[in-house]
């Protein structure tokens, strides 16, 4: 039986982020609790709340304290009491710069059906088939770290890729696929930007590495078609930063809510990463009890599972996840028309109550850490 001492560092966040990072905690607590952990949370203003409280996004307090940490859970950022701050100095700036401070250069998306929501994809259930697959997006280059220049008549922002940058991301997708079928989906816009052709070259070139993983390309605007065609061809989907904001949530949707769906960004082996749900902060949502907690409870298992190396104790709170998902209990957002949603906090209190009716067996860890 293996007990893990570690600390999480958690960024509530802004809106909705509160909300969910306290269910995750609660369950981590619980995990804890049931298989012998010890698990220490540290909290830290981060986003606008710290802009309010600090003066700026990510103080340094925040950043020492995700950095010394052994994982961070972070909620949501933003809101429109920050939306006129001049440009860069915006809550998005203070996770830009956590990102770049944390060297995360890789973020996964995965995304997972969960069986008793398949109704809830807009998707017809023929062409959504089996989907499960898996978004790589390069975290840390790209359009979003470029320079950014603007005057009242002009405004540019540069892509800019290097070779290294992008093989470290793919060489992660590639070990992925290796775990999976086997197949790397690169995503592009090669026929048009410069940045792109690098980064097919680059990523042709390393394939031979893999010889075991199939490889293929698509331009970006023909994946995001075939996302909604044909969803099952993907696997590990690769791709950069600007195209892998705008597809994962697109591929969200495929889920049936862009809050069911965790993320991972990480960088060096043994240096932390970040979890978070993949949502933003819904000021309009914040504070009424309604919204969904799973992306950011899916992001904590996550955590167990890649950071900590606790498979047991993360397919412990996924199958809880699924019964209560089993016995009809859906927040507002992920409710089929016309059936009874539970505020957020009672949907916790489920998760926690079948966590208890399966109890971790003998205390016992699945650790392989
Ligand atoms: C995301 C978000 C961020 C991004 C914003 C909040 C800066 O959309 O994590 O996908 O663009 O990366
Ligand atoms: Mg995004």
């Amino acid at each position: 039986m293996t007990q893990l001492r570690k600390t999480i560092a958690v960024l509530p966040g802004d809106g909705i982020g509160p909300e969910v990072t306290n269910a995750a905690v609660q369950l981590l607590k619980d995990c804890a609790a049931a298989f012998g952990h010890h698990f220490e949370f540290r909290e830290y203003p981060f986003g606008g709340n710290a802009i309010d409280s600090c003066g700026e996004p990510l103080p340094a307090a925040t950043l020492a304290g995700c950095r010394s940490s052994d994982g961070v859970l972070l909620g949501a950022i933003g809101g429109p009491k920050w939306e006129s701050l001049p440009f860069g100095t915006r809550p998005e700036a203070g996770l830009l710069g956590l990102r770049k401070q944390m060297n995360l250069y890789i973020n996964l998306r995965p995304i997972r059906l969960r069986p008793a929501l398949r109704a809830i994809s807009p998707l017809r259930p023929e062409r959504l088939g089996d989907s499960d697959f898996e978004i790589v997006r390069e975290l840390a280059g790209d359009i979003y770290f470029g320079e950014h220049k603007i005057t009242d008549e002009k405004a540019s922002d540069l892509a800019e890729y290097s070779v290294p940058e992008i093989e470290r991301v793919a060489r992660y997708a590639f070990e992925r696929a290796a775990a999976r079928k086997r197949h790397v989906t690169s995503i592009d816009k090669a026929n048009v930007l410069a940045s792109s052709t690098l980064w097919r070259n680059t990523v042709t070139a390393l394939s031979r590495e893999y010889p075991g993983i199939a490889l293929d390309h698509q331009y970006v605007d023909n994946a995001s078609m075939q996302i909604l065609l044909r969803p099952t061809q993907f696997d590990v989907i690769l791709t950069g930063n600007m195209f892998g904001d705008i597809l994962s949530d697109e591929a969200a949707a495929l889920a049936g809510s862009i809050g069911l769906i965790p993320s991972l960004s990480r960088g060096d082996k043994g240096q932390p990463a970040l979890y978070e749900p993949i949502h933003g902060s819904a000021p309009t949502l914040a504070g009424k009890d309604v919204a969904c907690p799973l992306g950011a409870i899916f992001s904590a298992a996550l955590m167990l599972r890649e950071s900590f190396g606790l498979e047991t104790e993360s397919q412990w709170i996924e199958d809880a996840i699924d019964r209560v998902l089993d016995r009809g209990y859906r927040t507002a957002d992920i409710a089929e028309p016309g059936a009874r949603s539970v505020p957020g906090s009672v949907f916790t209190a489920k998760i926690r109550e079948q966590l208890r009716a399966a109890p971790a067996a003998g205390g016992r860890s699945g650790s392989t850490a």
